[in-house]
């Protein structure tokens, strides 16, 4: 437990205008953006940043890979064969920069550094229960994992140096067999650029790509999710089970009282699967049951978000301390809300109208000010909520301003 935990280090980027330009979409509005392009075709925008700084050094992305809480991948293409190898991976265990065609993938930058974290808050034009993660990778000279596709909508961000990006709306899209990563078996682009820092390829799933680095450079992939209907059917029946709708029809265990004698042991007794029919049958849920699932589920962090209990802290101190700085999402956090409820990192809350309110600006804002506190307070359950939130290390005492 530590005290560094209850700080923030810095506030956050609020909520982006989807009517105003940016330059990050090449002067296009979020609106237009998402009308037009997202989820539909690739669009590439030269110096969408211009000036680019890369969010974290390559000797500080060798360091996260270095971690056994980061997720990071080796893929390289030496004497002709591909070969994909997953980290942790201590530096000296990297081939050398000097040896091309090899890439460092490291996923879930944003958790790790500030800077990383404020690209993606970049992207808070798309909707937060669809944003995944930054991925930067390094690659020396010929690098690249091979011409692919993507499940999901992905945009390529080159930080440092220059990287041929060759792309195909190909519908075939078969992939070579027996092989450690997905490389397309037949991959006929037709259209290529070479983007320098800055520089940003936006990609929808399934279109396929290949990216190969021109001397050493580092590219971050602003990832996104959209979970696949499966997934989310499986575990919403388990989340319905566990529900008071879900757990008084499944109340109980098969009896069979009654049952007569058998002369084919073997066979199933048909009561048996009428009895759990009927059960199943009488599973009800609605459309405000299902978002209240997806809030929570989709809230939940990854396996790989470790949140730093802080030492203990009175609710008094807290609240002077909230009061007088305003509070701030760790970056780990996320935070939802629907109609009803609010979700923090997979827990769910049903807050009364006067709760509601600021809950919800917390999560769209990702912080509340001082100034905003200072209302707050008047609301006793609410500063015992962000004091629960901040000894678990979810919500953050924000800077000082300066
Ligand atoms: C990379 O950064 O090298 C790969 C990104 C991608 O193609 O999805
Ligand atoms: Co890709």
């Amino acid at each position: 437990m530590s005290d560094s935990a209850l700080y923030a280090q810095a506030l956050p980027a609020g909520p982006i205008d989807p009517d105003a330009p940016l330059t990050l979409l090449g002067g296009m509005t979020p609106a237009a953006f998402m009308r037009d392009i997202w989820h539909r075709k690739p669009l590439l925008i030269r110096q969408a940043v211009p000036g680019i700084v890369p969010p974290v050094s390559r000797e500080s992305l060798f360091e996260l890979a270095d971690r056994d809480d980061v997720e990071s991948r080796l893929v390289s293409y030496f004497r002709n064969r591909w070969k994909l190898e997953h980290g942790p991976f201590a530096e000296d265990n990297l081939p050398s920069r000097k040896t091309g065609k090899w890439t460092l993938l490291v996923q879930g930058v944003n958790l790790h550094a500030r800077a990383a974290a404020e690209l993606m808050s970049q992207f808070r034009f798309v909707p937060d229960a669809r944003l995944d993660d930054v991925m930067i990778s390094y690659a020396t000279d010929g690098g690249g994992v091979g011409p692919h596709f993507d499940s999901y909508d992905v945009f390529l961000l080159q930080v440092s140096g220059r990287r041929r990006w060759r792309i195909s709306s190909q519908t075939k899209l078969d992939l070579i067999p027996d092989m450690p990563l997905k490389i397309l078996s037949d991959f006929s682009a037709e259209e290529e650029w070479v983007l320098e820092p800055g520089d940003m390829l936006y990609l929808p799933p399934q279109y396929a790509h290949d990216g190969i680095a021109e001397g050493e450079c580092m590219t971050a992939s602003i990832g996104f999710r959209a979970p696949a209907y499966r997934e989310l059917a499986g575990h919403f029946l388990a989340w319905l089970s566990e529900t008071v709708e879900g757990n008084e029809a499944l109340d109980g265990r098969y009896a069979d009282a009654g049952e007569a004698a058998t002369a084919t042991p073997a066979q199933l007794p048909p009561g048996l699967a009428r009895a759990v029919a009927d059960r199943l049958q009488a599973l009800k849920w609605d459309k405000g049951m299902v978002s209240e699932f997806l809030g929570s589920y989709l809230s939940e962090p990854k396996q790989s978000v470790q949140f730093e209990e802080i030492a203990e802290i009175s609710l008094k101190q807290y609240a002077k301390l909230a009061k007088a700085h305003g509070v701030v999402l760790a970056p780990g956090s996320i935070a939802l809300y629907d109609r009803t409820n609010f979700f923090l990192n997979g827990e769910a809350y049903e807050p009364p109208p006067a709760l509601a309110k600021w809950l919800r600006r917390l999560a769209d804002m990702r912080q509340l000010t001082a100034e905003e506190m200072a209302a707050c307070a008047a609301l006793p359950d609410l500063m015992d909520t962000f004091h629960d939130w901040a000894m678990e290390g979810w919500l953050q005492i924000a800077p000082a301003r300066v």
